[in-house]
């Protein structure tokens, strides 16, 4: 049979190098864009193109055989949110998607599913709400306005006539990169404390069950809003504490106060003392089965 091939942005990433690796293990082609040409190889069925969105140029060929699109990419929040970084932040998501949507549009390309990443930071901080798809409300930060733009780009597929998915994705666990190894250098240096009041809600998932979600929505065609977050999401206090627990650390000082977490981070650190407690039943309800449902587990399996 011939192999399906996908195509991927943001294929170099924490989520991408996961995801490739589970579409190449499940018999697809990969093809990737990246940015940076040394990123790019060519193998029998992982092959990488060079596209610059924000130049408007892209590899048309990366496009051969392709009916499903995976789009990941995005400069990384977790940077100082200077003007001109807030600006990359924002453009490398909205001009990707643009750059593959007049693509798809010039050269009628056959392409019928569009799975994108999107994030959490879409819904706005609060200690008390519980967050299902449905919910409208916004407001003007930074964050928002990103990740609002960002779904915004991705609804206009849908007049190409392609299926559009977001992927409402939490805070992603993972052995090697991302939050994980960032919050667990304190605490295995004896120096870990919870965040500001320690009471936000963190919305997590275990890298392997995000994969398998991206994977879920593949085959079963799911197409619309969909939060990638654990079942049970955790306040900041809590994650600390099992860190602490499953690396066998003692947790000894107090909170580390908002206003040093400002000082040193500057508008960033809303990433860390946000909160946003999101709901996981849409797509449980859809048949997804999460290997990790509880953080304990989830910690012992990336940090053993
Ligand atoms: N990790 C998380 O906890 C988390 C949580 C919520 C949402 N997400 C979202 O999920 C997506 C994947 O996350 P990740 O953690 O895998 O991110 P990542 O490790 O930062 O990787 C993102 C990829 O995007 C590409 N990229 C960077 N700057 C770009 C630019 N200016 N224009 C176009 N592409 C650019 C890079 O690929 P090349 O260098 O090959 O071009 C990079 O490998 C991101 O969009 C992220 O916002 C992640």
């Amino acid at each position: 049979m011939m192999r399906k091939t996908l195509l991927i942005t943001g294929a170099t990433g924490l989520v991408g190098k996961a995801l490739v690796k589970q579409c190449l293990a499940d018999g697809y082609t990969v093809h990737y864009l990246s940015t940076q040409k040394s990123k790019i190889v060519s193998l029998t069925n992982y092959k990488g193109f060079y596209w610059n969105p924000q130049q408007n140029i892209i590899d048309i060929a990366c496009f051969d055989g392709v009916e499903v699109i995976f789009n990941l990419a995005g400069a990384s929040i977790a940077q100082r949110w200077t003007n001109s970084a807030k600006a990359s932040i924002l453009s490398s998501r909205t001009d990707a998607l643009a750059l593959l949507h007049s693509s798809i549009e010039k050269n009628r390309l056959p392409v019928k599913h569009i799975i994108s990443a999107s994030a959490v930071g879409i819904y706005p901080d609060s200690k008390t709400r519980y967050y299902e798809e449905l919910f409208q409300g916004t407001d003007a930060s930074f964050l928002r306005t990103v990740v609002k733009s960002w779904e915004g780009s991705l609804k206009t597929f849908q007049s190409l006539d392609v299926k559009t998915t977001a992927l409402r994705i939490g805070i992603v666990l993972d052995s090697q990169e991302g939050a994980l190894p960032k919050i667990m250098g304190p605490i295995k240096n004896y120096f870990g404390a919870a965040l500001g009041s320690g009471d936000q809600w963190q919305s997590w998932i275990h890298i392997d069950d995000l994969v398998s979600l991206f994977m879920f929505v593949l085959e079963f065609k799911l197409d619309g809003v969909y939060n990638a977050v654990a079942p049970n999401p955790v306040q900041q206090k809590e994650l600390t504490k099992l860190i602490a627990k499953v690396l066998q650390r003692p947790l000894m000082l107090p909170n580390v106060p908002e206003f040093i977490l400002r000082l040193m981070l500057g508008e960033m650190c809303a990433i860390a003392l946000e909160s946003q407690r999101v709901c996981a039943s849409k797509i449980q309800d859809a048949g997804f089965k999460f290997n990790y449902i509880e953080l304990e587990p989830a910690l012992e399996d990336l940090i053993a």
